[in-house]
């Protein structure tokens, strides 16, 4: 991938001066959703596919921006003096948000970038394609400017950049996958003080499943904000009562206690999902660990059930495929991924049940939903790299 990136860069940009190419990852998410801003435990682990960037330094102090996925957009121009977020959402305000966050924490650009792109992320799928730009965006900074960032920053300055420039008040745990993934490991992260562990994933006989359910719903965006705000005003209420910093404090017994201080019954529900995904994020490690999958699966189950119920960011086609899923025998363990309202699903599912899980969805999602999901037998890789 990265000769045929190099290729077009070369034939859009010439080829005089030092061009590099670098990779960062997408990610899944196997459990721990929507707790990532409510100071809980999350679960993802990087892909192999992702985002591939080429890119060189400038002689003065514009930005050029380039993507093979949105060929027809041409080479979009921007530059060093002109850094505020494009009012029609365009691709380049994710690279453009990080060069403003770094310059922000005083990383000053001394020349501008002719920049050209590849993802290989289903746009829009829940796999984090943004984040992978983003921590793409920021390592290639690091290494031609030579600043002084660790991959943990290159995550927070991406998901800082996301809140403050691209208007998606998301948590840590996309940017963080990208940035600190490692080939066959999950990372479980303590977003309440980003301690981390990797988790190697032994899957005996067994594979993880993404499958896309073709479908992104309008104003996610807007939706994903409201969830947080209304966590936020579940856990003020809860602050009149017991003295805790966030959701994640709360154990379940804890919460049943003391739920009748959240006054509103929808912030309750939200509130109810994450603080019991958050427990049931730390059981499936335990459960993964010891080498327990029946177990790992039950409680993925339960955290499609608790985000269609509780937190509401599933949806009816998502739900097809979910419900098919768990039907299936070989099937561990089956449920939405990432921010939701659409996107992805993530499915464990034994090796000699996997042609029969595809099959099934597929009529089952044809004849109910009218589309054709997408399958990815994914495999977990490393963090970012320098790939020329
Ligand atoms: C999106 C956000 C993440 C996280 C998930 C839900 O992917 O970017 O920070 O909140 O949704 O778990």
């Amino acid at each position: 991938m990265e000769q045929k990136l190099l290729e077009k860069f070369i034939e859009l940009f010439g080829s005089e001066g030092e061009t590099h190419v670098y990779f960062a990852p997408g990610r899944v998410n196997l459990i721990g959703e929507h707790t990532d801003y409510n100071g809980g435990h999350v679960f993802p682990c990087a892909l192999t596919i992702g985002t591939y960037m080429a890119a060189r330094k400038r002689t003065d102090r514009k930005l050029n921006f380039y993507s093979m996925n949105f060929e027809e957009l041409g080479v979009l121009e921007s530059s060093l003096d002109d850094m505020t977020p494009k009012a029609d959402g365009e691709w380049t305000n994710y690279p453009k948000g990080v060069i403003w966050a770094f310059e922000g924490r005083g990383m000053k650009l001394d020349c501008g970038l002719d920049i050209a792109l590849y993802g290989n992320i289903p746009n829009g799928s829940g796999l984090s394609s943004s984040a992978s730009l983003e921590v793409v965006t920021g390592y290639m900074l690091r290494d031609l400017f030579g600043f002084d960032v660790t991959n943990q920053d290159l995550a927070l300055i991406g998901q800082y950049s996301e809140n403050n420039f691209n208007g998606c008040n998301c948590g840590i745990m996309d940017q963080f996958a990208s940035a600190m993934g490692k080939k066959d490991n999950a990372i479980f992260l303590d977003t309440s003080d980003l301690s981390f562990e990797y988790a190697p994933i032994v899957l005996d006989g067994a594979k993880i499943v993404v499958t896309n359910s073709m479908v992104k719903h309008s104003l996610v965006t807007s939706a994903y904000n409201d969830r947080r705000n209304e966590s936020a005003q579940a856990l003020k209420d809860l602050q009149q009562v017991c003295g805790i910093k966030t959701l994640g404090d709360l154990t379940e017994e804890e919460f049943e206690t003391y739920k009748s201080a959240i006054k509103d019954d929808i912030n309750r529900a939200r509130a109810k999902h994450a603080v019991y995904e958050n427990q049931r994020t730390i059981k499936a490690v335990k459960a993964l660990k010891d080498q327990d999958l029946e177990t790992f699966g039950k409680l993925m189950n339960a955290s499609h059930v608790s985000l269609r119920d509780d937190y509401e960011t599933s949806c009816e086609e998502v739900d097809v495929l979910v419900d098919e899923a768990w039907k299936i025998p070989g099937v561990i363990g089956s449920r939405i991924t990432g921010g939701g309202f659409g996107g992805c699903t993530v499915s464990i599912v034994k090796d000699e049940a996997i042609d029969t899980f595809k099959e099934r969805l597929t009529a089952a999602y044809e004849e109910k939903v009218g589309k054709t999901p997408e399958f990815y037998v994914v495999s977990v890789g490393d963090g970012p790299s320098k790939l020329v």
